[in-house]
C-alpha cells in the first residue's frame, strides 16, 4: 500500500466518523436531522468499506461498530467500581410523604426540599463507560457489585454516542441509565416472530433484556433499543456540579439522550403533582414506565444523606398500578371482524391491571395459541399496556388444573356457519361467508356510519345489531330506505330518536369522496390512502377505471393495496352497493387536482395538541390538510407549527424547548379564515 493512499484512507476516515457522530448527535440528542437516513447510510457504507479495506483504520468508537462483530462465546463479568445501587419503593402518596419527612428531619432543613422528577423507565439498568470521551465498555447491572461486559451490544444501540460531544471529555466518566425498548418496536419485533410462528416477549423490559443478552451483537442491533441516561458512576478528571439537573444537563449535552419528561418540583407537593401528571399521560408515552423516581436535587444534600444497605436515603420510586396481573381464563369466544378475520378472544376472571378492570383480552390467532399452550381454566398472565388492547402473555403451568380443556379453533365461522379458511402465506384465519355473514355485516355498516366515514350520528353499535338481526338492514345502502315506523319500534327507539336517526342519515349524503371511499371499508384503504387517492384521480369514475398500474402512481399505495382496491371494484357485489348509494343520492363535490394557491400551508408539518373549543381535532386537521399541511402526531425540529389548546402537555413542552411556533385556538382560526376557511 502507498502511504500517500493510506493517509488519504486515514483522513477519509476520519472525516466521516465525524460527520457520522455529529449527525448521530443532531438526530438523538438534539432532534434535528439535518441529512435523510438514506445519506445517513451511504456515510456509513463508505466508512464500512474503507475500513473493510484497510482494518487498521477500525477504531472502537467506528460508527461502523453498530452493525455488531463476531459473537461471543460467553459474556465477561465487570465489576463495578462504584455499586450500582437500587431503590426503596412508594407505593402511595403517604408514603412519599414519610420520605419527604425523613429527609427534612434527617438534614434538619424546615425549607421545601427541591426534588428532580424523573420517569422510572421499565427497562434494563447499565452502565456506560467512556474513557478520554470515547465509549469502551458497557455492563449490566447484574449483582450491583459486578455485572456481564455487553460492550459489543450497547455500541450497536444508535442513541448511545460512541463519543461525548465534547473538546474536553474527562478522563473516566461512567453514565448509568435504562435501556429499552420503545412499545412499537416491541409491538413489531413480536409480530415478526409470530409471523415466523417463533415465540413472543412477554413486555418490552424482556424483549430489552433478551436482545441485550445476545451473544451476537449483530441481533441487538436488528432491535430498535434505546437509552435514557439518568445518573453517573465513576467520574474522574470532571468536577461534579451543584445539582442533579445540573449533571442531567450536562449530560444531554455530551450527547447523551435524557427524559424530556424530567422536572424539577419544589417541595413534596410539587412531586405528587408530578405523579398525577404523569399518570394521565402514562398510556400516551411511546415506552413502558412503572412509576416516578424523586430524587433530591442538591448533590451535597444526597452526600449528607448518603445510604442504607443497597438503596440512598435521597431518592424513592412511587411506583404505578402494575400493567401486568395474573388471572383465570374462563372460555374462549371467537369474534368475527369486518374482514372476515376470526380473532381468539379470552374471557377472563375481572383483574384490576394497568389502572381499569379487564375481563377479556386476545388471543391474536390460532398459532398463537399453539404457542401460549393456554388451555381453558388456566391461570394467565395478562398485560394492558399504552393503548394497545389488553394480552394473554403467558400461562402459569404450574397452576394448570387437572380438567383444564384444550381450545378448539372453530372449521366453522360461529356466526354464519360458512367454512373458516386460513389463506395462504397469512396468519389469520377468515370467516369465506363475505357479506353473507352477519358479523361482516354488521362490521362493514358499524365502519359505514362511523364519524371519520359518513358519520351517522346516533347509528351506534347496538342498534346496528338489532337492525341486521331483524333484517331491516343487509347492506350499507339499505341504511337509505330506513322508515320512521319500524325504527321506532326497535327496542331503547322512541318517534323522535327515530326521527334524529333519519335526519342525521338524511345529512350524511352530502359528504366528501375521500370520507366516502374510506367508508366503503376496501381492505387496506385507511383514511390516509382514501385521501390520497381521492386527490389523485379527482373522481369516483377515474378511480373506478384505474389499472393497478394507474394506481401504484398515488404515493403509499403499493401492489397490495393496489390489488384490493381494483378487487373492490371488479367485485359484482361491491359495484350493486356503489350504485345503489349513488342512486340513494349520496354525493360529493369532485375534486380539483390540488393547486398551489388552494394549498398556502403545502410542505408544512402541523401538529395538534390538547383540546379545541370550536372544533374537534378531526376537522381541524382535515382543515389543515386541505390547506396542503401535513398532519403529526409528534412534535419535532422539523415541526412547522402547533396548535395548542387547553390541556396541552409534553407536545407543548417539546415545541417550546425547540423553539418550534405555538398558536392557540384563536389565533389557529384566524389563520383557517384568512384561508378561506371557517
Ligand atoms: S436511579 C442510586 N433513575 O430502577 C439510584 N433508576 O429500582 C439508582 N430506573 O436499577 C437508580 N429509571 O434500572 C434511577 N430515572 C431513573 C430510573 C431508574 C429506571 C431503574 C434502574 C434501577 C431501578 C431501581
Amino acid at each position: 500500500m502507498q502511504p500517500q493512499a493510506d493517509r488519504d484512507a486515514l483522513s477519509e476516515a476520519e472525516r466521516l466518523r465525524r460527520q457520522l457522530h455529529e449527525h448521530n448527535y443532531r438526530y438523538y440528542a438534539l432532534d434535528d436531522p439535518q441529512i435523510t437516513d438514506a445519506e445517513y447510510d451511504s456515510l456509513l457504507r463508505r466508512l464500512q468499506e474503507l475500513e473493510q479495506q484497510f482494518p487498521q483504520l477500525r477504531t472502537a468508537d467506528s460508527p461502523t461498530q453498530r452493525v455488531g462483530v463476531a459473537p461471543l462465546a460467553e459474556f465477561e463479568t465487570v465489576h463495578h467500581q462504584v455499586p450500582m445501587l437500587s431503590l426503596d419503593n412508594a407505593f402511595s402518596d403517604d408514603e412519599v410523604l414519610a420520605f419527604d419527612r425523613r429527609i427534612h428531619d434527617r438534614l434538619n432543613i424546615q425549607d421545601d426540599i427541591a426534588y428532580v422528577c424523573e420517569p422510572k423507565l421499565d427497562g434494563v439498568a447499565v452502565s456506560l463507560l467512556y474513557k478520554d470521551g470515547v465509549l469502551v465498555q458497557g455492563a449490566t447491572r447484574g449483582d450491583g457489585s459486578a455485572g456481564e461486559n455487553i460492550t459489543a451490544n450497547v455500541r450497536t444501540i444508535r442513541s448511545i454516542p460512541l463519543r461525548l460531544q465534547t473538546e474536553k471529555p474527562p478522563a473516566q466518566f461512567e453514565v448509568r441509565g435504562e435501556i429499552y425498548l420503545p412499545r412499537a418496536g416491541f409491538e413489531r419485533i413480536n409480530a415478526e416472530a409470530r409471523e415466523r410462528g417463533e415465540k413472543t416477549f412477554v413486555n418490552p423490559r424482556n424483549a430489552a433484556a433478551g436482545s441485550l443478552r445476545q451473544l451476537d451483537s449483530s441481533i441487538t442491533a436488528s432491535r430498535p433499543l434505546s437509552l435514557f441516561a439518568y445518573g453517573t458512576g465513576l467520574v474522574d478528571g470532571w468536577a461534579l456540579p451543584d445539582s442533579h439537573r445540573q449533571m442531567l444537563d450536562q449530560l444531554r449535552q455530551w450527547g447523551l439522550p435524557v427524559n424530556p419528561l424530567i422536572e424539577v418540583a419544589e417541595g413534596v407537593s410539587g412531586c405528587i403533582a408530578y405523579y398525577q401528571r404523569l399518570v394521565s399521560r402514562r398510556d400516551g408515552l411511546g415506552y413502558d414506565i412503572d412509576g416516578i423516581v424523586y430524587k433530591v436535587n442538591n448533590l451535597a444534600l444526597q452526600q449528607r444523606l448518603g445510604f442504607v444497605s443497597r438503596a440512598p436515603r435521597w431518592a424513592i420510586a412511587r411506583k404505578f398500578p402494575a400493567q401486568e396481573a395474573s388471572t383465570r381464563l374462563l372460555d374462549v369466544e371467537f369474534q368475527v371482524g369486518r374482514t372476515g378475520a376470526v380473532t381468539p378472544v379470552a374471557r377472563l376472571e375481572p383483574v384490576f391491571v394497568g389502572g381499569v378492570t379487564v375481563s377479556n383480552a386476545t388471543l391474536h390467532n390460532r398459532d398463537e395459541i399453539g404457542r401460549l399452550g393456554a388451555r381453558i381454566g388456566d391461570t394467565v398472565i395478562i398485560r394492558r399496556a399504552g393503548d394497545v388492547i389488553p394480552q394473554v402473555v403467558s400461562v402459569v403451568l404450574r397452576e394448570r388444573p387437572e380438567d383444564a380443556r384444550e381450545i378448539q379453533f372453530p372449521r366453522q365461522c360461529p356466526v354464519c356457519g360458512s367454512p373458516v379458511e386460513q389463506v395462504a402465506g397469512e396468519v389469520v384465519m377468515r370467516c369465506s361467508g363475505g357479506l353473507v355473514c352477519a358479523a361482516q355485516r354488521k362490521q362493514a355498516i358499524r365502519h359505514f356510519a362511523s364519524r371519520k366515514a359518513m358519520d351517522i350520528d346516533g347509528l351506534g353499535d347496538k342498534l346496528i345489531e338489532q337492525l341486521v338481526d331483524q333484517g331491516l338492514i343487509e347492506s350499507v345502502a339499505d341504511i337509505y330506505r330506513l322508515q320512521l315506523e319500524p325504527l321506532a319500534a326497535l327496542e331503547r327507539m322512541a318517534q323522535k330518536s327515530a326521527q334524529n336517526l333519519l335526519d342525521a342519515i338524511k345529512k350524511s349524503r352530502q359528504t366528501t369522496l375521500p370520507r366516502f371511499l374510506y367508508a366503503l371499508g376496501v381492505r387496506e384503504v385507511g383514511e390516509a390512502t382514501a385521501r390520497a387517492l381521492a386527490s389523485h384521480f379527482g373522481s369516483l369514475e377515474n378511480l373506478r377505471a384505474a389499472t393497478e398500474m394507474q394506481l401504484q402512481e398515488v404515493g403509499d399505495v403499493g401492489p397490495v393495496v393496489a390489488h384490493f382496491v381494483r378487487e373492490f371494484f371488479d367485485n359484482e357485489a361491491s359495484q350493486k352497493v356503489v350504485a345503489e348509494l349513488q342512486a340513494a343520492g349520496i354525493h360529493w363535490p369532485d375534486m380539483e387536482p390540488a393547486s398551489a394557491a388552494d394549498q398556502p400551508l403545502a410542505g408544512q408539518t402541523w401538529v395538534l395538541t390538547g383540546t379545541l373549543e370550536s372544533l374537534s381535532r378531526t376537522e381541524a386537521k382535515e382543515k389543515l390538510l386541505k390547506l396542503g399541511a401535513k398532519v403529526a402526531g409528534t412534535v419535532s425540529a422539523k415541526t412547522d407549527c402547533v396548535v395548542a389548546g387547553p390541556g396541552a402537555g409534553s407536545k407543548l413542552t417539546k415545541a417550546e424547548s425547540l423553539g418550534v411556533r405555538v398558536v392557540d385556538e384563536q389565533a389557529f382560526l384566524a389563520m383557517l379564515r384568512d384561508n378561506g376557511l371557517s
